[in-house]
């Protein structure tokens, strides 16, 4: 166990610059998850950790001690790749158990270790088979199991999931989380999926073109974007954004967005950069759990603001039931309660909890606060 600390690393390829000045560090038994939209540059930062590819700038620490340059091998790291690489002439069972063979662990330890992550990661009876013999979601796992039976400084896993069923994937994200919690082994990974970064990280990185946008916790980086982009990336379903413009009302600061009545008005936060957009246009964001039915709304906030809407498409979804609504000359979507009584086509009450809703600069994209 660790610390990382990454240090305004760079990496190109020729001419290509694709981590353009990285800075995060994580704290040792922390879990850092890195996501952005494919090609960014994440399997990259990956890579250079794990010293698979080398580094054009910058400096990568493990502990106190600077890795750059250090052989793959002599990093400590255990790493499980976006494409699962086992070794085809082995059994499952061999393929877990070869690297600590290599380092000499006894029988009795390997098969402790072996039967500890089969029961974990659900592959007991695949144990005798050949990876030829296993699905993609199957293998992933065998890949996995490999990493988790040795005990490195860091883990590195890069979309460890993307393969598995959705319910499988579930039951293996419990099951990191309890392994993090109980072996306290700083990791880092990656993944597409949402809920995967805000259940399992302590701190997650957005990164967008090689450039880390924002670094946080995920209560951070879910109710406090600094941009646009990541209040649209984090959460599903996303974000509304919706055109509103900035108006003065007796003095006090309000958005003004189109609604079934005309323009609606909803209050803004006094704050010199909002008052500095008065008769200019700003993007209003709230989160479709902050946009409800009146019953359904959080009543432990002072914020909550009634406003008539017209009901577009109501979409049950199970646990919820999210209504479409027309805002801001766009579509918004509402977090109903499951049981709401709502039909398409109504006009009804909503409810706004307006100490979530976060403004834009639709300029510069940046937070307005
Ligand atoms: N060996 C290479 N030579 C040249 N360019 C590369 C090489 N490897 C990666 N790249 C480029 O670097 C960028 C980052 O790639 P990377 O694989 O890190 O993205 P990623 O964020 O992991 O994406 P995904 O989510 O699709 O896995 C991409 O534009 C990719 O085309
Ligand atoms: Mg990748």
């Amino acid at each position: 166990m660790a610390r990382l600390k990454i240090d305004n690393l760079r990496k190109s390829y020729g001419p290509v610059e694709v981590l353009k000045g990285i800075d995060l560090e994580i704290e040792d038994g922390g879990f850092l998850v890195l996501v952005g939209p494919s090609g960014c540059g994440k399997s990259t930062l990956l890579n250079c950790i794990a010293g698979l590819e080398d580094i054009s700038g910058g400096d990568i620490l493990i502990g106190e001690r600077s890795v750059t340059g250090l052989h793959p091998s002599k990093r400590d790291i255990a790493m499980v790749f976006q494409s699962y690489a086992l070794y085809p002439n082995m059994t499952v069972e061999k393929n877990i158990s070869f690297g600590m063979e290599i380092r000499g662990m006894p029988r009795a330890a390997r098969e402790a270790a072996i039967n500890e992550v089969a029961d974990m990661l659900q592959i007991r009876e695949l144990l005798k088979r050949k990876p030829s013999q296993l699905s993609g979601g199957q293998r992933q796992r065998v890949a996995m199991g490999r990493a988790l039976v040795r005990d490195p400084q860091v883990f590195l896993f890069d979309e460890p999931l993307s393969n598995l069923d959705a319910k499988l994937r579930v039951d293996m994200r419990t099951e990191i989380k309890r392994l993090h919690q109980r072996m306290g082994t700083t990791i880092v990974y990656v993944t597409h999926d949402q809920i995967e970064a805000l259940t399992l990280a302590t701190k997650i990185a957005v990164l967008k073109d090689g450039e880390l946008l924002q670094f946080g916790t995920p209560d951070q980086i879910y109710n406090d974007p600094v941009n646009m982009f990541v209040a649209d990336f984090m959460g599903s379903p996303s974000m509304n954004l919706l055109p509103a413009t900035v108006v003065e009302d007796g003095g006090a600061l309000m958005v003004s967005l189109a609604g079934h009545e005309g323009d609606m008005l909803l209050p803004a936060p006094e704050s010199a950069a909002m008052r500095a957009l008065l008769g200019r246009q700003v993007i209003f964001g709230i989160r479709p759990e902050a946009f409800t039915d009146p019953q359904g709304a959080d009543r432990t906030t002072g914020q909550i603001e009634k406003r008539t809407c017209f009901v577009d498409v109501v979409e049950p979804a199970g646990s919820d039931t999210f209504a479409v609504v027309n805002l801001g000359g766009k579509s918004a979507v509402a977090r109903l309660r499951a049981d709401a009584q709502i039909a398409p086509g109504a006009v009804t009450e909503l409810a706004f909890n307006m100490s979530k809703a976060v403004f834009f600069d639709p300029a510069s994209q940046a937070r307005v606060q």
